[in-house]
C-alpha cells in the first residue's frame, strides 16, 4: 500500500545553520507516528515542510501520495494541523466555534448542526457546548481545537506537542480521542517531548537528532535498546548509584552485582525515559520537558 507520508532525504538550512540533513521516514496509512527528539532536532521543521508552510532545500516529501512541493493546493485539501489552540475563538462558545468553521468550511444548515453535535459529543464537550470557550480549561480548549481540525475529515493529522502542558487526565483524553481518530483511518504524525507519550500513543517512533532519524521503530523497540536500569538505595531511601542494562536477565544480574548492596540498602529496576533513550541513542544527555516537569 502506498505510504501516507513518504519523506526521502529531505534537507532544509536556515542561513548557515543545516536543520534537516537527509532526513527519511515513511509512515503507513492509519498508522500513528511520533516524532521524538531534543529541542531544535527539526520536528516542527519537518512538520511545517510537510504541511506546505515551509519549502525544503532538497529531498521530497509525499503526503497521501501528493508531493508537496509539487501540489501544495492538493496536499493542504487532504491535511489538518491541530495545535495550540490558534483556531479557537474563546470569545465563542464551544458550539459556535464549530459552528462558524463549519459554515466556513461550506457545509450545509442541516449537516452543520449534526458536525456540531457530533465532534463536541465525541471529544466530551456535549455539556460545555454552550459554555464561552473563555470558561474551558486548557485541555478542554486543546479538545476543542482538534474538534475544529476534524470538520473536514482530513486524510492525514498533524499534531505538534498536542498535550504539552496539559495535567495527566486532560492528557490522556486527547490519547484517546486521537486514537479514535486513527482507527477511523486518520494518519497521525505528532511530535511530542513525552516517552510515555509515544510509548502510549505511537505505533512507531522515529527519533531525531540534528535533523537526522537516528533510530526507527515500535516504542518497545526503541526502549530494549535501552533498557531498565538497576537502582540502589540507601537505608533512607536515597538514590545512591543507578547502573543502566540492556534490559536482559543476565544484564540485569551483572548489573546487580556491580552494586555494592551495604546493609539496609534496596535495589528496584526504573524504566527507562526520554533522557535515557536519547543518551542511549545519541551518546549524549539531552534536557527535555519530561526532565523539567518531573
Ligand atoms: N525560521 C527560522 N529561522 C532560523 N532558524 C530557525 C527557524 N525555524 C527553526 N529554526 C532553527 O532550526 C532548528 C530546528 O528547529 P525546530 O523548531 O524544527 O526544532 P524542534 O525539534 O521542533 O524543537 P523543539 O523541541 O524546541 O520544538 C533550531 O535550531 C531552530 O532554532
Ligand atoms: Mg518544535
Amino acid at each position: 500500500m502506498e505510504s501516507a507520508i513518504e519523506v526521502r532525504a529531505l534537507g532544509k538550512r536556515f542561513g548557515s545553520a543545516v536543520v534537516l540533513d537527509g532526513l527519511d521516514f515513511s509512515v503507513a496509512p492509519g498508522e500513528i507516528f511520533g516524532l521524538l527528539g531534543p529541542n531544535g532536532a527539526g520536528k516542527t521543521t519537518t512538520i511545517n515542510i510537510l504541511t506546505t508552510l515551509l519549502r525544503a532545500d532538497t529531498g521530497t516529501a509525499c503526503v497521501d501520495g501528493i508531493d508537496v512541493r509539487r501540489e501544495p493546493e492538493q496536499v493542504r485539501r487532504r491535511i489538518a494541523v491541530s495545535g495550540q489552540s490558534a483556531a479557537v475563538d474563546t470569545t465563542l462558545t464551544g458550539a459556535e466555534n464549530v459552528r462558524l468553521l463549519a459554515r466556513l468550511s461550506a457545509l450545509g444548515r442541516r449537516e452543520t448542526e449534526r458536525r456540531v453535535r457530533e465532534l463536541l459529543d465525541r471529544f466530551g464537550l456535549a455539556s460545555a457546548a454552550e459554555k464561552s470557550v473563555a470558561s474551558y480549561s486548557g485541555g478542554m480548549r486543546r479538545r476543542l481545537d482538534l474538534a475544529l481540525s476534524l470538520i473536514v475529515p482530513p486524510r492525514v493529522l498533524f499534531l505538534d506537542e498536542p498535550t504539552t502542558g496539559l495535567d495527566p487526565v486532560s492528557r490522556r483524553e486527547l490519547w484517546e480521542a486521537i486514537r479514535v481518530m486513527a482507527d477511523e483511518g486518520t494518519t497521525v504524525l505528532l511530535t511530542t517531548q513525552y516517552l510515555e507519550e509515544a510509548d502510549r500513543l505511537a505505533d512507531r517512533v522515529g527519533v531525531l537528532d540534528a535533523g537526522r532519524a537516528v533510530a526507527i521503530g515500535t516504542p518497545s523497540e526503541l526502549k530494549a535498546r535501552v533498557g531498565a536500569g538497576v537502582r540502589l538505595r540507601d537505608a533512607d531511601g536515597t538514590i545512591v548509584r543507578t547502573v543502566p542494562t540492556d534490559g536482559s536477565v543476565a544484564g540485569i544480574r551483572a548489573a546487580i552485582d556491580q552494586l555494592d548492596a551495604r546493609a539496609g540498602g534496596t535495589i528496584d529496576l526504573h524504566e527507562p525515559t526520554l533522557d535515557d533513550v536519547y543518551e542511549a541513542l545519541l551518546g549524549h544527555a539531552t534536557r527535555t520537558a519530561e526532565r523539567i516537569a518531573a
